[in-house]
């Protein structure tokens, strides 16, 4: 376990990709994972619109809000003081206009004191990208399996399995980076189109579901952990199952308070000496 001392920054990553050395990158959404996270070591966290599936069950991240964006990414900053906060720019956030992203940008790092923003897409979002740029922000791009516009690939589908789809994400790629993003987040992107991209770019590239050979790996945690029950992408490695640890204790309690073997003595408190008999006398005075 790498209990850091100082936040990593931006620096901090370019100096990781420079050197080698991968970056770890994982989702959370409350206080205690986010604690988690921080103990655990991993450089930094994305408070996801995924939490509207994750958290709120939603059967995809279309619903979510920036309110509840912003309200997860508070839990996670306080948390998490030493780890680099990245906070998800959901839908319909950024896609209207350049004023729309920046003023939800801000939000983010006014309200939840983020380290970056992360928003979806390609050369079609660089005008947003530019303008929370331009406002002072550190700005992530997201390209490959986008969530928010999986109706636009006809559903959850990986990316860059042909030579077209490959040089077009290399196009976005490159854009993404001329108009200044500091990151870029690959999803299901098959692993030489994401290794090319990775070899190209000099800022640090992530994958989530985009192979080995990217600066560093993105995970959502509750995927890591075996909390989300709906399904399983196939990048998905599950390191815990942490549904079978919370159903087994709920039923065993359960079972427990209806054989009345719970509470036990031990978790309960005790009244001073005498102060039961005390206690009766005067109750049953005021009958
Ligand atoms: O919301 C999220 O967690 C994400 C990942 C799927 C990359 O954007």
């Amino acid at each position: 376990m790498g209990l850091k001392s100082k936040k990593p920054t931006i620096v901090s990553f370019q100096k990781m990709k420079q050197q080698g050395e991968k970056i770890v990158w994982i989702t959370s959404y409350d206080y205690p994972t986010a604690s988690f996270a921080e103990q655990a070591g991993v450089d930094m966290i994305l408070v996801g619109d995924s939490l509207g599936m994750c958290i709120y069950g939603y059967d995809s991240t279309v619903p979510v809000t920036m309110e509840q964006c912003i309200w997860h990414s508070e839990c996670v900053r306080r948390a998490a003081p030493n780890t680099f906060v990245v906070g998800d720019m959901p839908f319909m956030s950024y896609q209207r206009s350049v004023e729309d992203a920046v003023e939800n940008a801000g939000r983010f790092h006014k309200e939840a004191g983020v380290d970056a923003i992360k928003l979806e897409g390609g050369e079609r979002v660089v005008p947003q990208v530019r303008a929370i740029l331009d406002a002072g922000m550190v700005v992530c791009g997201h390209i490959g399996l986008t969530p928010q516009s999986t109706g636009q690939f006809g559903g959850y589908k990986a990316q860059g399995r042909t030579a077209e789809s490959g040089a077009d994400m290399v196009r976005d790629a490159l854009a993404l980076a001329e108009a200044g993003c500091q990151l870029l987040l690959l999803e299901a992107v098959t692993p030489p189109v994401a290794g090319y991209i990775t070899e190209r770019l000099d800022i640090p590239v992530l994958s989530i579901g985009a192979g080995a050979d990217c600066d560093g790996q993105l995970l959502i945690v509750s995927d890591l952990i075996g909390e989300f029950q709906a399904f399983t992408p196939k990048f998905v490695k599950k390191y815990a199952n942490v549904a079978e640890v919370m159903t087994n204790a709920m039923a065993e309690y359960a079972a427990e308070v209806r054989s009345g073997a719970f509470p036990a003595p031990e978790h309960t408190y005790k009244m001073k000496d005498g102060e039961y008999e005390r206690f009766l006398k005067l109750v049953e005075e005021d009958r």
